[in-house]
């Protein structure tokens, strides 16, 4: 059924700024935020007075970096390059080589900046997008101040994009919050996770707000526990150095983790307003328990992927990537039972898990409803009428799908489990995003809905510190401790085992293949 009972709003152009991007020369320029500004472009959504700097230590020059763009776009898009429409940004690009520490970069920098001001007519409003290592965020910061780049005079903006991570921990969190602070407003930097920038995200406050059947039943009067699964099947690739920092727990949990999490279990705002949004969110972060060391052992599960076999191909353990120490103890699997203490969610458990080389690439919230009493179906053979699950499918395949229980046709009493499905291609069509889309333009608008403030960021640091402080204090043995291809460690199993639950099965509900059991992996 292809829908449309839509309701159509004319969006607002984005403001005129000469967005400027720091480390242009890296990966995310040509994958994400051209190909992400390029969508917006052809909905009409940018302002004809816009001008792109980029700004790194690679030796370039404006025509080299031009055509450096030029091929990357081309060779990462799947559809030939809008020649038009590229012409468009080509006229509009610039570069500035220099060294992050150096002041005379700044300066050239800011001559920069005033020409392409005065070729755009940009009005003055600058848009610096830290897509750098996140050693350097505060010393590009604390230069702009200096270069007199982040003051906001005559009604002009300045803002500034930060990427993930924020900081290491909670007291690196902390101390970077107040070097940014030192130069810019909070209402100033807008603080990135890539999560809030996917539909599926955001309609997880649509669909439990605009439907007034879900909100009544979204409590611990209906729902048994709520299980979120970030699965992927890629390894670390080339980013092993990195990795070994950083490990499953830091890379995905208080950030990614968290959003679905907090979007999930917040009240209702009272409006969309940054603000409104974000306190809510809060609350949640505020709301859960910190674990004890005693509970950070029996309810959090690491673990780290031997070899294996995943769509065919084998694939090496984690200790053989490249950058990545024989001997690593760092987790690529994190599982994790958190509990909320409020009035809406006291006593019903939230279980998390992510990890790499895991058996399907799957992000999904599922919410598993109670069972119902049991008398009516004491005498038939039913036995367990534990039927209601509603999942939130984030990605690949995008959707919501309702699962109920039904007669199955027959002269005996017999349950059958049906499902009721919304697909998000099949309902509004596919289209072209990269996720970024919305929250560049957000920038632009002055929208910080979908970014995180500070005191959020240190919450969610907060709440996992106590388990990173018992991680590091007892190092993990018998690492690998689960088989690429399979769904992690078996420990994660038993962590709702114990409780008289289990994961929901994705691989038979959704794929019906097998995947490889979380034993078979070897130690390397
Ligand atoms: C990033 C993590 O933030 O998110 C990566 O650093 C992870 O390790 C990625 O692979 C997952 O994002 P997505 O959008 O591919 O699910």
């Amino acid at each position: 059924m292809a829908n449309s009972n839509t309701t159509t709003e004319v969006a607002q152009k984005a403001s005129p700024c000469v967005m400027i991007i720091y480390g242009a020369s890296g990966d995310l320029t040509k994958r994400k935020l051209l190909p992400a500004l390029m969508n917006l472009q052809q909905e009409g959504l940018l302002s004809q007075q816009f001008a792109i700097i980029g700004f790194s230590y690679d030796q370039l020059d404006t025509n080299s970096f031009r055509q450096k763009l030029t091929e990357g776009v081309k060779q990462l898009s799947d559809t030939p390059l809008d020649e038009t429409l590229w012409k468009w940004f080509l006229d509009r690009i610039y570069y500035v080589q220099g060294d992050f520490s150096d002041a005379a970069a700044y300066q050239r920098l800011k001559d920069q900046i005033a020409t392409a001001q005065k070729e755009h007519n940009t009005q003055g409003n600058l848009f610096h997008y830290l897509a750098v290592a996140p050693q350097f965020f505060s010393l590009i910061v604390r230069k702009l101040g200096e270069a007199n780049l982040t003051k906001e005079t005559n009604g002009n903006w300045v803002r500034v994009i930060v990427e993930k991570p924020f900081g290491h921990d909670y007291e690196s969190a902390i101390q970077l919050n107040k070097e940014l602070k030192e130069v810019l407003g909070e209402k100033q930097i807008y603080r990135i996770d890539h999560y809030l920038g996917k539909e599926t995200v955001q309609n997880v406050m649509v669909f439990r707000f605009a439907n007034s059947i879900i909100e009544p039943l979204w409590n611990r009067t209906y729902i048994d526990h709520v299980q979120i699964t970030a699965a992927e099947t890629v390894g670390v690739e080339h980013r092993g150095a990195f990795y070994e920092t950083a490990g499953a727990l830091r890379d995905m949990v208080p950030n990614h983790l968290f959003q679905l999490l907090t979007l999930t279990a917040m009240e209702p705002p009272i409006s969309f307003d940054a603000d409104a949004v974000r306190d809510k969110q809060a609350e949640i972060l505020h709301a859960i328990q910190m674990p004890t060391p005693e509970e950070v052992l029996q309810n959090t599960v690491r673990g780290q992927y031997g070899e294996g076999v995943i769509d065919n191909q084998r694939v090496p353990a984690y200790r053989s990537e490249p950058n990545v120490a024989p001997n690593s103890n760092t987790e690529t699997f994190v599982a994790m039972k958190l509990k909320i203490d409020n009035w809406r969610w006291g006593d019903v458990p939230f279980y998390l898990r992510t990890g790499k080389r895991l058996c399907h690439r799957v992000t999904e919230i599922a919410i598993r409803f109670r069972r119902t009493p049991f008398t009516l179906f004491r005498r038939s053979p039913i036995h367990d009428p534990r039927t209601n699950q509603l999942v939130i499918h984030i990605q690949p395949d995008e959707g919501i799908s309702l699962r109920f229980g039904a007669k199955v046709p027959g002269s005996v009493m017999k349950l059958g489990l049906v499902n009721m499905d919304f697909d998000y291609s099949r309902d509004f069509g596919t289209s072209h995003s990269t996720g970024y889309e919305r929250l560049l333009y957000d920038c632009m608008i002055g929208d910080a809905t979908l970014f995180q403030r500070a005191d959020m960021v240190e919450a969610a640091w907060s709440v996992i510190e106590p388990v990173i402080d018992v991680w590091k204090a007892l190092p993990a043995r018998g690492f690998p401790n689960y088989a690429s291809g399979s769904w992690g460690p078996k420990e994660a199993d038993d962590l709702l085992e114990r409780d008289g639950r289990a994961w929901r099965d994705i691989t038979s509900e959704e794929n019906g293949a097998k995947c490889a059991t979380a034993t078979s992996a070897k130690t390397t």
